[in-house]
């Protein structure tokens, strides 16, 4: 199976994708996690990729595109993937699909995680992920049991620096510009399953769970 989890920054896409790994027994690949692993151990698409994510852009596609391809042709990846923040433009649905179609795979299913502007930016401002593991917090709606110490790992917990009002506000217009677009996209290939993701984490889980049986 090859999933693709699509929403807004905030959407809670990766704490799906962390949860839905397990149910699903698929890879995880997170495109903001591999560019900020690549930042962490600076190297050069690291250093290309901070300048545009500090400021909220998109990285250009012919990086995340090679990144990607290169992810999903591993071979942990031969039994299912979870795509997580990819694709993000046209030109990267369109490049998915062709490196895809190459192995004689396609995507199976898009799962469009959709919650409002307002909710969003309270998620942002209120993250904190473990630097240790990745483990996902929110100070209000998922707390740690000890304020910045990671209950999986006992990691410290750090807040993102692309998540500040101002640079969040500038992800969210660039998903509406940018990403929105390819909602239409998958759901002209009748493959897009829209959940609500307002509601508690399990019951999005649940719906998403539906979706895809
Ligand atoms: P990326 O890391 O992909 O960030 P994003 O898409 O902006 O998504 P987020 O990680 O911010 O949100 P999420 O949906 O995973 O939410 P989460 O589960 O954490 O990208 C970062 C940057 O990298 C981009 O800006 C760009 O520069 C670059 N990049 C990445 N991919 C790229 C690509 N394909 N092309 C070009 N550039 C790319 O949840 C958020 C918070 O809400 C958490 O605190 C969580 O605890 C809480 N929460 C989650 N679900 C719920 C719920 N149901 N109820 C209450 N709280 C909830």
């Amino acid at each position: 199976m090859i999933i693709i989890l699509l929403g807004a920054p905030g959407a809670g896409k990766g704490t799906q994708s962390e949860i839905l790994e397990d149910q699903l027994q698929t890879v995880h690949v997170s495109s903001g996690d591999l560019l900020r692993d690549h930042r962490k151990r600076g190297t050069e698409l690291g250093k290309i990729a901070e300048d545009y994510m500090v400021k909220g852009e998109l990285v250009p596609d012919n990086l995340v595109i090679a990144m990607i391809t290169d992810r999903i042709a591993a071979p942990d990846a031969d039994h299912g993937v979870l795509l997580d923040g990819f694709p993000r433009t046209l030109p990267q649905a369109s490049a998915l699909g062709d490196a895809l179609s190459l192995k004689g795979k396609m995507v199976n299913s898009v799962v469009y995680v959709k919650v409002d502007n307002e909710t969003l930016l309270d998620r942002l401002s209120g993250r904190w992920t473990c630097r240790n593991c990745g483990h996902v917090y929110h100070e209000k709606f998922a707390p740690p049991k000890v304020a910045g110490i990671c209950d999986e790992c006992g990691g410290e917990l750090y807040q993102r620096d692309d998540d500040k009002r101002e640079t969040a506000m500038k992800r969210l217009e660039v998903y509406f510009n940018q990403t929105s677009p390819i909602i239409e996209y998958y759901r002209e290939r009748h493959i897009l399953c829209e959940v609500n993701g307002e509601q508690p984490i399990e019951l999005v889980t649940n719906d998403i769970m539906k979706c895809l049986s």
